[in-house]
């Protein structure tokens, strides 16, 4: 099968080889499915680069998330899918998405929502799961409440507007450039604010009377997190979601017990671990949402498996919008 490689670590342009691999079969507990569908995720930029927190042992075909069908399971899978079946989830390396078929722990994948058609249901897992436990599990976002979005347009930042609208929330979306501004204001947000030509801090503070935003979901951290705290509003709470920007934030925490609000970090994939059944209610909560028309994955495009490098390039520099979305 075609299949993208990672041999030696390195800026995705560099990193990637294009291969002919054996195809691969289902270990214990595994299914191998055929990839209908793969969502370029920027933790598959860090791991080319060997700076995600989990680093497959070489060489190895990324890919984190996908929407697939099964050709192949493992008798100890537990039986709750069949060949045929569309499913969507991640990947277990490494044997990730960017690749024809690719290899799925029964335990890490769901039915694909029958409203998806393939490139969204590809993109309907991390970024709403993960906006799901940040908002509700970890910042238990109410009704009413202001939330403000960081990179509100891209992958998981336009995944949490969604699910902050469809949680009765106030939402500010935070974007870098016009073209992003529209495509937040195209998600339901309330405000959306343009880093590149105006401070949120001010605007959170004018449109909130100077309350301040009670939940702020941070995808971009280092300068971006420090600036937040900026505008937090007493008892409100910062959900530390990742460090796009490039730096890991070290925050003062008598900022933290002067202006009396919460850190929250985040890691969805421990949910997977740790609370199984969480995520799988999460998964038919969101499907519900689905199913009404409230969340839907933005696009940005949907590329041939062979153009994977430049859209993981475009990805890691910032100049995506929602996913990019690879097919073989
Ligand atoms: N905690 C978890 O469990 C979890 C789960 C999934 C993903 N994540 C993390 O969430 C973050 C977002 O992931 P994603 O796949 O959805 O990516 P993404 O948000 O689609 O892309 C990153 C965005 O960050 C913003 N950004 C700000 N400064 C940047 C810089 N120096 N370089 C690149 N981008 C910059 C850009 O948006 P603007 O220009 O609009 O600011 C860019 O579009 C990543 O850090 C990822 O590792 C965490």
């Amino acid at each position: 099968m075609k299949a993208w490689q990672i041999t030696r670590l390195g800026a995705p342009a560099d990193a990637l080889r294009w291969t002919e691999l054996d195809e691969p079969v289902a270990g214990t507990g595994q299914l191998v499915v055929r990839v209908r569908a793969a969502a370029a995720n920027f933790p598959d930029v860090l791991m080319c680069r060997g700076e995600y927190q989990i680093r497959p042992e070489l060489p190895f075909t990324p890919g984190v998330e996908l929407c697939g069908e099964v050709i192949a399971a493992d008798p100890r899978a537990g039986g709750e899918f069949e060949i045929g079946d569309r499913v969507i989830g991640v990947t277990s390396m490494p044997h990730g998405a960017f690749a024809e078929l690719a290899v799925v722990n029964a335990r890490e994948v769901f039915p694909a929502p029958a409203v998806l058609e393939d490139p969204q249901a590809a993109a309907f897992h991390i970024g709403y799961q993960t906006g799901w436990f940040g908002l509700h599990h970890r910042a238990r976002l109410q009704r009413g409440e202001t939330l403000l979005v960081h990179a509100a347009a891209g992958g998981v930042g336009s995944a949490a507007v969604q699910l902050g609208k469809a949680a009765g929330a106030r939402v500010i979306a935070v974007v870098g450039g016009a073209d992003k501004a529209e495509i937040a204001r195209a998600q339901g947000a309330d405000i959306v604010v343009d880093r590149t030509v105006e401070d949120f801090v001010g605007v959170v503070r004018a449109v909130t009377a100077g309350h301040g935003a009670d939940v702020i979901y941070d995808p971009v951290g280092g300068e971006t997190y420090t600036r937040s705290t900026k505008c937090i509003a007493f008892d409100g709470r910062i959900v530390v979601v990742g460090f796009a920007a490039g730096v890991v934030q070290a925050p003062a925490l008598n900022h933290a017990l002067v202006k009396n609000y919460s850190i929250l970090g985040l890691h969805w994939g421990l949910y997977r671990q740790h609370r199984y059944r969480a995520v799988r209610e999460a998964h038919d909560a969101l499907v519900e949402l689905a199913d009404k028309g409230l969340v839907s994955p933005v696009i940005d495009s949907t590329i041939p498996l062979a153009d994977l490098p430049g859209a993981l390039t475009r990805l890691g520099a910032g100049d995506t919008v929602g996913r990019v979305i690879v097919r073989p």
